[in-house]
């Protein structure tokens, strides 16, 4: 398609960030995965292979987080943002673009699909290293490395409230080697470098936290810059999961190939009421759970930066891996990696698109590697980013 509007871009910044240790590891994790686990009221074993235990809503592994002792678990969000008639403009649907397939896990009522992780896998997982750097976080243990963040975000300003933002990323399975790690993602910040409250979601392709080369449905967050507090999924208590039909973990399928891109919707936003962050996802903006205000500190009132596109991880070792679809092509968006139909929910819990917003990206292609882009309004597509590369042995020197 013409895009004459994506050649408008202005390519972003990009961070690198090289680890230099493992400073500060901490396993969060014990408690959470059992397998079997006794409490487990049914045990499903998905088409693609992935075991789930049912387990009663109210024994939930998110509830042992000390701030939620007490929780009341939200069965739905109080409010839900009004959108506003973006539509018409941006956001509107084409029949080139399909859905990422998402069948129900099938839990009963009143019970939450518990991924049941390998041991083996779980153990390196829950090992985060802490890293200097802003913006960096690396899941992967005893390996320092590579880390770098490929992105568009709202430009940084004072008084900048956010709630939340919607997107359609294009889910990808570039290959991986083992200890490394992709993702298409969105960002929801606030406070400064060493406090950062952060909220991730998107796809990721991760070996070490999934025992598998597959496109996973990820959740991530942090309220101390990737200090102490936080992790993958439900992988520590925090994110309260609502859903008995899906699930943080879940293997996305069919993902994108070729020309045919398949794309999911991710959906964060910020319950006006109980300041509780939910996450829903396609079909039918499907509520999967949310991360309490509890866990947070500035995130708790609201974000006050958004970003979206591709960070990979490798260890020193190996090859920079692929992001996105493994190319980058600015005028060919049916071949890049794309967050698209952006809309961010502003301060009143509205619903906008990025007319009025300003888009910054990390500045330029990263040494060929890897690049972002900020397509500004395309026609039928939205507000959208574009992002990824292939990577290589000589991305990192
Ligand atoms: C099963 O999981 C629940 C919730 O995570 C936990 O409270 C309980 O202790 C676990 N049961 C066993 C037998 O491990
Ligand atoms: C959708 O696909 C059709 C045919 O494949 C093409 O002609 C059209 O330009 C595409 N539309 C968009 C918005 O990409
Ligand atoms: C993932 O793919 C790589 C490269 O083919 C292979 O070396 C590795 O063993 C695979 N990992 C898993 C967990 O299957």
């Amino acid at each position: 398609m013409g895009l004459k509007e994506a050649m408008l871009l202005s390519f972003a910044t990009c961070f690198l960030i090289f680890n230099k240790g493992v400073e500060g590891t901490r396993t969060t994790l014990s408690e959470v995965v059992q397998s079997p686990n006794e409490s487990a009221m049914k045990t499903i074993t998905t088409e693609a292979g992935q075991v789930f235990d049912c387990v009663d809503i109210y024994k939930q592994p998110a509830l042992d987080h000390p701030s939620l002792k007490n929780h009341k678990i939200q069965m739905k969000p109080t409010s839900i943002p009004k959108r506003l008639e973006t539509e018409k403009s941006s956001a509107k649907f084409t029949s080139n673009y399909s859905q990422i397939g998402m069948k129900s896990i099938g839990c009963p009522q009143g019970t939450v699909p518990i991924l049941r992780y390998q041991q083996n896998v779980l153990k390196k997982a829950t090992i985060r290293s802490r890293s200097r750097s802003q913006g960096s976080r690396i899941n992967v243990p005893h390996s320092p490395g590579y880390h770098l963040t490929m992105m568009a975000k709202t430009k940084p300003q004072e008084n900048a409230k956010y709630h939340g933002s919607k997107t359609y990323i294009a889910v990808y399975t570039p290959p991986m080697l083992p200890d490394q790690f992709t993702e298409g993602a969105m960002w929801i910040n606030n406070g400064p470098p060493d406090q950062l409250n952060s909220i991730q979601v998107g796809w990721t392709v991760n070996p070490t936290l999934y025992g598998d080369n597959r496109t996973h449905l990820f959740g991530y967050w942090t309220a101390d810059g990737y200090k102490q507090t936080g992790c993958f999924d439900i992988r520590c208590p925090g994110f309260v999961q609502i859903s008995a039909a899906t699930s943080l973990g879940l293997i996305l399928e069919p993902t994108s190939h070729g020309r045919v891109q398949y794309e999911g919707l991710f959906h964060v936003f910020q319950d006006s009421k109980t300041g509780d962050w939910w996450l829903a996802i396609l079909p039918h903006d499907l509520f999967v759970g949310y991360w309490p205000k509890y866990l947070f500190t500035s995130l708790a009132s609201h974000a006050n930066q958004i970003a979206w596109g591709g960070e990979v991880y490798s260890p020193r070792d190996k090859p920079a891996p692929p992001m996105g679809s493994g190319q980058f092509n600015m005028k060919d968006t049916e071949v890049t990696c794309y967050a698209r139909a952006i809309e961010i929910i502003d301060e009143s819990y509205q619903h906008r698109d990025l007319r009025f917003i300003e888009i910054i990206t990390d500045g330029f292609s990263y040494n060929h590697c890897y690049a972002v882009g900020y397509t500004g309004f395309v026609r039928y597509v939205g507000y959208s980013v574009l992002f990824g590369g292939p990577g290589g042995s000589d991305c990192f020197n």
